[in-house]
């Protein structure tokens, strides 16, 4: 039985003392919620000193990285190579987030490239995709999240479902001033994300892990949570503070 998945996205929040204190209590509060499979994801300075401290407590929360390089070393100035997180053993890395493709001019064709490589090396590429407030304003929103979908997925073979995770963030929704969505608006576009993937694999794109993102809160995760094809929740603001985050495993 697959486990809903809970994971947060630090951004670049919390110096390395903030987030191994967050890691610790994190550890603890989620040994009280085994029917969900969690991860964070960190900035790269935090990911050795928490990955020292979840392999201390022995515990299964998954360690992520928000980007990587497609290459394994090179003349790349500020970049992080897989080779480099492997020797550090995350689980995930987050490719395409909206912030990344809005201010580092992230193509979707970067994000195939890094998701091959991702997978090559043994990553849970978390592939992020979502449209603009113009898109949705247009009524283009499902041409642009195929379209970005697609491209992600290209020459990703089906055995790797269940290899890969693709989160569902409108960018409309995002951080501070974001809207966040109407649930049946959720539910329309990840029932059209999961036809987009059995399209591409067949009856085994059911098996694809499909998060949503975007101002979840206390107050909508779990009308989020209990759609059909919603098979975990990607938070940012509202898990920053881990008795804020337990507060959301509650309510679900
Ligand atoms: O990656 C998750 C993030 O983009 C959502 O942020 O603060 O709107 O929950 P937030």
């Amino acid at each position: 039985m697959k486990k809903f998945l809970l994971g947060t996205n630090w951004k670049m929040n919390k110096t390395l003392v903030q987030g191994l204190a967050y890691s610790e209590t994190l550890i603890t509060i989620i040994g009280q919620h085994p029917q969900f499979e969690f991860f964070i994801i960190p900035p790269y300075t935090h990911l050795w000193k928490i990955k020292e401290t979840i392999d201390v407590h022995k515990s299964p929360l998954k360690l992520g990285a928000q980007n990587m390089h497609e290459q394994d070393f090179g003349q790349f100035t500020g970049e992080i190579s897989p080779l480099m997180l492997a020797e550090i053993g995350v689980d995930i890395v987050e490719l395409g987030h909206s912030e990344r493709r809005q201010y580092f001019n992230e193509t979707d064709e970067a994000v195939n490239r890094k998701a091959l490589a991702a997978l090559k090396h043994g990553f849970t590429p978390l592939i992020c995709i979502g449209e603009q407030q113009a898109d949705k304003d247009y009524d283009v929103s499902k041409e642009m999240l195929a379209k970005q979908l697609k491209i992600a997925l290209t020459d990703v073979p089906a055995d790797a479902i269940g290899h890969f995770w693709i989160a569902y963030e409108p960018v409309w929704a995002i951080g501070v001033g974001g809207t966040p969505a109407a649930t049946p608006y959720v539910e329309e576009i990840h029932d059209f994300l999961r036809r987009v993937l059995i399209d591409r694999y067949g009856p085994s794109g059911q098996a694809v892990p499909l998060l949503f993102g975007g101002s979840v809160n206390i107050n909508n995760a779990r009308d989020y949570a209990q759609l059909a094809n919603v098979d975990g929740l990607f938070i940012g603001r509202s898990a920053w503070e881990p008795d804020l985050f337990e507060a959301i495993m509650v309510a679900l």
